[in-house]
């Protein structure tokens, strides 16, 4: 089993699209079975919490249904269980650089990576913005979801 985890800040609005995003696509894919996928966020402060009802509503309008997720914070053992883990901005990327034990700092990486035609590092916080900052994530996150899933095909499969 190859396994994801994406990450956010608040593990409601950004982490939890690329979740259903990415897990559509692997489904897609034919592999489930291969393939698992998780979300989180550094911070806790959303704990609990379904993901943003305007990201729930601007995936839902791309055939996503992120309405079962709920937000938890990274906690040490996602160090040991993931392969793959994926941050959105530069923020969450130093944040888990500095939570990893030194070995598995090199399962770290951030989601652009996997998307260099969009010519952009960051997927944006559209937490604060509006409706179109939800529409601009899914672009990224949908871009990046495909590179990922090469990423893995060539590496694992
Ligand atoms: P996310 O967005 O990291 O993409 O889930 C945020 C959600 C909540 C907060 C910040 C960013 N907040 O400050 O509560």
């Amino acid at each position: 089993m190859v396994k994801v985890l994406f990450v956010c800040l608040g593990n409601i609005c950004r982490s939890p699209t690329a979740e259903g995003v990415f897990r559509a696509m692997v489904e897609d894919a034919g592999l489930s079975d291969v393939i698992s996928v998780d979300s989180a966020g550094t911070s806790g402060w959303h704990k609990g919490d379904p993901p943003d009802l305007r990201g729930q509503q601007a995936a839902a309008k791309r055939g996503y249904d992120l309405s079962a997720q709920r937000s938890r914070k990274v906690v040490a053992g996602d160090f040991d269980v993931f392969d793959y883990i994926i941050g959105m901005d530069s923020r969450n990327f130093a944040d888990l650089s500095s939570m990893a034990p030194e070995p598995a700092r090199g399962k770290i990486s951030m989601f652009l990576q996997f998307a260099p035609e969009t010519g952009q590092r960051e997927v944006p916080d559209p937490y604060y913005g509006g409706e179109d900052g939800f529409g601009e994530v899914l672009n990224l996150v949908e871009a990046a979801s495909k590179g990922l899933l090469e990423d893995i095909r060539a590496r694992h499969l």
